[in-house]
């Protein structure tokens, strides 16, 4: 199997893309006003600008959103009939002008999103625990003065009108486990953490989300093969979890220095990708073990490794991992080879 992997210096609300050409988006835009990304959603937006200038923090919420608009009628433009849209996204808490208050960038998200004839799905709460030593914000022990302390972000998931068209043996053997389901459909993520590897040279401070975050997105919600775009694509984390499942993918970012950092991420993804099938194998070995030693039976047979499985669903499941990535002129071109587990060398 090969993948391709394609990187393009644009902007979220002009993607160079056609209609219907992409599978599923993965993505966490800027945030707005959280303080990091006031600069960038200024850009060539004076109205952004004079908002903050003059603390206007309702007129600066609403044209930054303004701009994340027109990125999601993008999104909304290139997906499929019945593709997925997943973005993770956390509300802000700011003082403007004196105030203290929160910003509902979710809730905003998913208005736009509804306009756009986006179909809202159960999204997920990711806990994101904070170190910070003084978490805890406002005047401390007297009622009515102290904050809640935001802990954790949003993945909000929308579905593209229509019927997905798929090859029904591809979606077999692109199947998850079910004791995975249990977990990865739950609402509440706890313990997705792990930044990607320090590389040299690489930015302190990138706002990268924790590869395991868009590579669980990728299974639940993609086949082998698809396509998934990142119009926010950072240094390509989401493109390193397509890239790890066998999926091709395209990375869209307005910042050359950020996106130079994208095919170091998608080198990455050979070792990453091969872990983390390695290890998918070793726990669904360990819960069969488990399973078995209760007295409880595994119902069905995985035909291409010979494991037991809980469901009929799982019975075509194919685990590959990534092979080899080499150079192509948009991007990155992968092969990819089935699994074989060590167990059987
Ligand atoms: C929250 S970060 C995404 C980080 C990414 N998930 C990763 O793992 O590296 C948002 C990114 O969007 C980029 N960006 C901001 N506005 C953009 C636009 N209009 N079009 C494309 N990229 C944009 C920023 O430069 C930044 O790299």
């Amino acid at each position: 199997m090969e993948t391709t992997h394609r990187l393009a210096a644009g902007d979220a609300r002009a993607l160079p893309l056609g209609s219907s050409s992409v599978h599923l988006v993965v993505t966490s835009p800027p945030y707005p006003l959280v303080s990091m990304w006031d600069d960038g959603f200024a850009v060539g937006a004076p109205e952004v600008a004079a908002a903050l200038a003059n603390a206007d923090g309702a007129l600066a919420f609403e044209t930054m959103h303004q701009q994340l608009d027109a990125a999601w009628a993008e999104c909304a433009r290139v997906l499929v009939p019945g593709g997925w849209l997943a973005v993770n996204i956390g509300d802000a808490v700011r003082t403007l002008g004196g105030r203290f208050q929160r910003w509902p960038n979710a809730a905003r998200i998913t208005m736009a999103a509804m306009r756009l004839g986006l179909e809202p799905m159960p999204d997920l709460l990711w806990r994101k625990p904070t170190n910070a030593p003084n978490k805890f914000m406002g005047s401390g022990m007297l009622p009515g003065g102290a904050y809640v302390t935001y802990e954790h972000e949003y993945v909000l998931l929308f579905r593209a009108p229509g019927v997905r068209v798929q090859d029904p043996g591809l979606r077999r053997r692109s199947a998850y486990f079910w004791e995975e389901r249990n977990l990865w459909f739950s609402d509440l993520w706890a313990g997705v953490t792990g930044a990607r590897q320090a590389r040299a040279g690489g930015r302190e401070r990138s706002a990268a989300f924790p590869p395991e975050l868009p590579w669980r997105l990728v299974q639940m919600y993609s086949a082998y093969g698809d396509v998934v775009l990142d119009p926010f694509g950072g240094t390509g984390t989401t493109a390193l979890a397509a890239l790890a499942s066998g999926r091709s993918s395209i990375t869209v970012e307005r910042d050359p220095s950020v996106l130079a950092e994208v095919p170091a991420a998608l080198r990455e993804a050979v070792p990453w990708g091969r872990a983390r099938v390695a290890e998918r194998a070793e726990a669904h070995r360990a819960f069969v073990a488990a399973r078995t030693a209760a007295g409880k039976a595994l119902a069905h047979q995985n035909v291409p490794h010979g494991w037991p499985v809980i469901t009929r669903q799982e019975a075509e499941l194919e685990l590959w991992e990534p092979d080899a990535v080499g150079a192509i002129a948009e991007g990155v071109l992968a092969t990819h080879r089935r699994f074989v587990p060590p167990w059987l060398v």
